[in-house]
């Protein structure tokens, strides 16, 4: 079943399914991050055509791609994005909408209905607002709408160990304990799709898999750019990576990503 912006009726796959399912039809777990560097506004047109090349040249190789601000910002969400996750459909493959969202509920609400309604499949959301007036208005038009929700459990980057990683207690057993174990539990009490956990630390994604008991795929950003392994990341348990830079800034963004595929398959289908 190709994946499309709606679900036929009586057809009620998840985002977390959907994916699973167009993964392991194109022999790929990885989501590209379809990043560039900044142009200058007037130069967008720019942008666009070469996220487009990107996108034709490499959608064998990858089983989604994942939007951010490097594209939504000079692009706009309809007519320029728009057009390129219809293309990323077009194309057999999911569409995932970097937002973090990060507001109080009604505003994160907002930023939901605009980006499902612009085609996204599911969008990146950050628990640390909590469920109720924060992410609960999100995970009910997520519902409504068969789309998915994935949640930030522990960054990629150096600073996430500020956050991420600090030790809180946990209001529920009284227990001292990391901000990401207890991110990983609510990912599972929220219905989640999945959650993010930096390949740049892979012991936290065998931790993060330990509470999820293989219920929640892993996304792993980080490998490449960022200093992450393939290899280990996915033998942390990670079940998708996200690779932006080392496929978008390469001289041959194909077979960049057709390499990066075929390790990834080494170590997991
Ligand atoms: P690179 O070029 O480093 O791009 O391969 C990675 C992409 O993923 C985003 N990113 C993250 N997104 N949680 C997220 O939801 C993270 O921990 C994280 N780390 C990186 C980054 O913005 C870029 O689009």
């Amino acid at each position: 079943m190709p994946p499309t912006n709606k679900v036929p009726r009586g057809f009620d796959l998840t985002f977390k399914n959907r994916i699973a399912e167009t993964a392991k039809a194109k022999e790929s777990n990885i989501v590209l991050a379809l990043d560039f560097p900044f142009e200058k506004p007037e130069n967008r047109h720019i942008l666009y055509r070469k996220a487009e090349r990107v996108l034709g040249a490499v959608n064998p190789y990858i089983c989604a791609v994942k939007f951010n601000h490097h594209l939504v910002l000079p692009l706009g969400t309809f007519n320029g994005v728009q057009k390129l996750v219809r293309k990323a459909h077009e194309k057999g493959l999911l569409a995932m909408m970097d937002c973090k969202v990060n507001d109080i509920g009604s505003t994160n609400q907002i930023m939901a209905e605009y980006y499902y309604e612009a085609g996204f499949d599911a969008l990146i959301a950050n628990p640390f607002v909590g469920w109720e007036e924060g992410l609960k208005p999100v995970f009910e038009v997520a519902q409504k709408l068969h789309k998915g929700v994935v949640l930030l459990v522990y960054m990629s980057h150096k600073g996430a160990s500020e956050g991420y990683g600090q030790t809180v207690v946990d209001a529920e057993t009284g227990r001292k304990t990391p901000q990401y174990i207890l991110f990983a539990r609510k990912a599972l009490k929220w219905g989640a799709d999945g959650v993010v956990v930096g390949a740049t630390c892979p012991e936290k994604i065998c931790k993060v898999c330990e509470v999820l008991g293989r219920k929640i795929p892993v996304y792993s950003p980080g490998v490449g750019a960022q200093g992450g392994e393939i290899e280990l990341a996915l033998k942390a348990g990670a079940d998708y990576l996200i690779v932006g830079r080392a496929i978008t800034f390469s001289e041959n963004p194909a077979e960049s990503a057709k390499n990066i595929r075929n390790i990834a398959k080494r170590f997991k289908c």
